[in-house]
């Protein structure tokens, strides 16, 4: 069976990492059609549209997206296309699996860290409602929902029960927050209580931080609100390698999009530096959510290989290969 597949290749090194994780995908011995799209300053620059009409109407058409990262100007300019596509597709869940791979050289190579995060993807500060009251004060609403929050936790705990995973953490600041983030506990409870199977528990997001940093290897599940889950996802992407390692998927009851972590690294963009590891592994939950589940693990399974031989590693993490050999290193090993 052939799969469409919306590709959005995107800005900075995304070309290059989606045309890495095209070639591996493809290795993988899966029939994939991809819809290639433009969205991005890219985009703008060629097309007058940051995201264009048929970014859209592909996706509406596949329900299945892989997308690189796109530029957000830092305060001012346009507002985030990830923020503007989860509202339009639903995409309430930021699922990221944070694994350490066998062979990669950290400080944390000996913690056994496995756990996955759940971050709830539509509201919170990322609502965008900002504007100033008076010259020099600005406010910023930070929206909580019962019904995000409610749904963001089913996800985790349905997750959990699936899966086998044993622990759920709730991580906020309802201390200082008390209605917001109070509500989201609530919420999250009230999942808890149909799930006894699964351990539930809650940790200021201050603590967890913390935590995180000292003794990775004892969270299992974390569930967030937006915010939180933003900063918390590059914190345990740094104790697996880095930016370049971490996939993520953004899920809704009708559509996904699978892309990285990072952001466009414009700092080695076009010079076949970037690692494409973390599209890699987006692109093995993509193929896992299309029910290619062998494709998806033997990709995995390649990715991981690859590791154990540090010539075939990118620069990020500590090897000195370019993405072309990386990426012929995962294909090789799926020959
Ligand atoms: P960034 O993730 O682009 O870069 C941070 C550091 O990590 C840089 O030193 C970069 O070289 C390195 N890095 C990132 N990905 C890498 C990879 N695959 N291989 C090797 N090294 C890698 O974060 P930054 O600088 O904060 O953001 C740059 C732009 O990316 C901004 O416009 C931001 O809005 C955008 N961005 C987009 C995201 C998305 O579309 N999903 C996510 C995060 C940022």
């Amino acid at each position: 069976m052939t799969h469409l597949v919306t590709l959005i290749p995107g800005d900075g090194i995304g070309p290059e990492v989606a045309e890495a994780t095209v070639r591996a995908v493809e290795a993988a011995g899966v029939s994939i059609e991809w819809e290639r799209v433009e969205a991005g300053e890219r985009a703008l620059a060629t097309l007058g549209h940051l995201i264009p009409d048929d970014v859209y109407a592909s996706i509406e058409a596949t329900h299945v997206g892989l997308k690189g990262p796109t530029a957000t100007p830092i305060a001012g300019g346009h507002r985030s296309i990830n923020v503007a596509l989860r509202k339009r597709f639903g995409l309430y869940v930021n699922f990221r699996p944070v694994r350490m791979l066998a062979g990669l050289k950290t400080r944390y190579q000996d913690a056994a860290i496995n756990l996955a995060i759940f971050r709830e993807n539509t509201e919170d500060l990322y609502s965008g409602l900002e504007h100033e009251i008076v010259p020099g004060v600005v406010e910023s609403l930070k929206i909580i929902t019962q019904h995000a929050s409610t749904r963001i936790a089913r996800a985790a705990f349905e997750y959990a029960r699936r899966e086998n995973r044993a622990k759920i953490v709730a991580i906020h600041k309802a201390n200082i927050m008390k209605l917001s983030d109070g509500l989201f506990l609530k919420c999250c409870r009230e999942i808890a209580s149909h799930y006894p199977e699964v351990q539930y528990s809650e940790l200021i997001v201050d603590n967890a931080c913390m935590q995180l940093v000292m003794r990775p290897e004892t969270f299992d599940l974390l569930l967030l609100p937006n915010l939180y889950g933003d900063i918390i996802s590059d914190l345990t992407a740094g104790l697996v390698g880095g930016l370049g390692i971490v996939p993520g998927a953004n899920l809704g009851d009708h559509h996904a999009i699978f892309e990285a972590v990072h952001g466009t690294a414009p700092d080695i963009a076009g010079k076949n530096m970037a690692n494409p590891t973390a599209l890699m592994q987006s692109a093995a939950l993509m193929l896992a959510h299309l029910g290619e589940r062998e494709a998806s693990a033997r990709l995995q399974n390649a990715i991981e290989a690859a590791y154990a031989n540090r010539d075939s590693l990118t620069g990020d993490v500590g090897g000195s290969a370019t993405t072309t050999q990386f990426t012929d290193a995962v294909i090789r090993r799926m020959k």
